[in-house]
């Protein structure tokens, strides 16, 4: 019975119309582990794990690109030791799972200014993507020291020095930011329950459908996942228009 409705379930989702860019707010792991009476970093580790599944669940439905934040601008306010595991995790994530990600079809890139990264983590990107480079079925975008507004301020500087007379569009701007090339996401998701956006691709979501869960991130799973889907396939988008 559970087979049949998940079956029905996979159907109603190959059959609509799927967001080709999701974007995720990967939000909850200190609270995961605070209601448990861990430590905040072994949150981050447990949500580490959730990643790799839903990586997997979203290449398989057929998403284009896949952009997961998983440390803001602001993250370095933290305890030092907390921001060192994170960056711990980052290195641990990409030397265990590149290999597997490859496999799957996953090529890894990032958007962030990375050149502020400890260098083991810019290391290590570099080496995934290196890796991943000739991979086609999904990007998994990774949001590392990355803040909308920093981004925006990088783009237009770099412009500027590029351009002196011209003014700028839509079109320049989007192709000077890190996320040049990519389509904007359709579906933002927020797990934890947080109803706002942290600075997170201010421009690239004008016209995202937002999904908030109040999973926490490291209980996130496929399901869920296929929830937002689902969620985001029976929204009806206008754009401004009359639809
Ligand atoms: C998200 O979980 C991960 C990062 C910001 C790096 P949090 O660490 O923000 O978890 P909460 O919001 O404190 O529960
Ligand atoms: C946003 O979560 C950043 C990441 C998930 C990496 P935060 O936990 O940092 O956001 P705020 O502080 O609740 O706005
Ligand atoms: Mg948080």
């Amino acid at each position: 019975m559970q087979d049949r409705a998940s079956n029905l379930e996979e159907e109603a989702i190959l059959a609509g119309d799927l967001p080709r860019h999701i974007a995720i707010i990967m939000d909850g792991n200190g609270r995961w582990a605070q209601q448990r009476g861990l430590d905040r970093t072994l949150g981050h580790r447990q949500g580490v794990k959730a990643l790799k599944p839903i990586v997997k669940e979203a290449a398989r439905i057929g998403i284009e690109v896949l952009t997961v934040y998983a440390f803001s601008t602001e993250n370095w306010r933290r305890p030092s030791h907390e921001v060192e595991v994170l960056m711990g995790l980052l290195v641990e994530f990409l030397a265990s799972e590149t290999a597997e990600l490859k496999d799957e079809g996953v090529r890894i890139r990032t958007i962030g200014d990375i050149a502020r990264l400890p260098l083991p983590a810019q290391q290590s990107l570099l080496w995934a993507q290196t890796e991943t480079a000739a991979q086609t079925r999904m990007i998994l975008n990774l949001a590392l020291n990355y803040g909308a507004r920093d981004e925006i301020l990088r783009a237009v500087n770099r412009w500027r020095t590029e351009n002196q007379d011209e003014a700028l569009s839509e079109e320049q701007l989007s192709s000077y930011l890190d996320t040049a090339g990519l389509p904007d996401p359709d579906l933002l998701i927020r797990s934890s329950g947080e109803f706002r956006i942290s600075n997170f691709l201010l421009w690239q979501l004008a016209y995202a459908e937002i999904y908030i869960s109040n999973i926490l991130w490291p209980d996130f799973d496929a399901v869920e996942l296929r929830r937002a889907i689902r969620a985001y396939q029976a929204r009806h988008r206008r754009f401004g228009g009359l639809g």
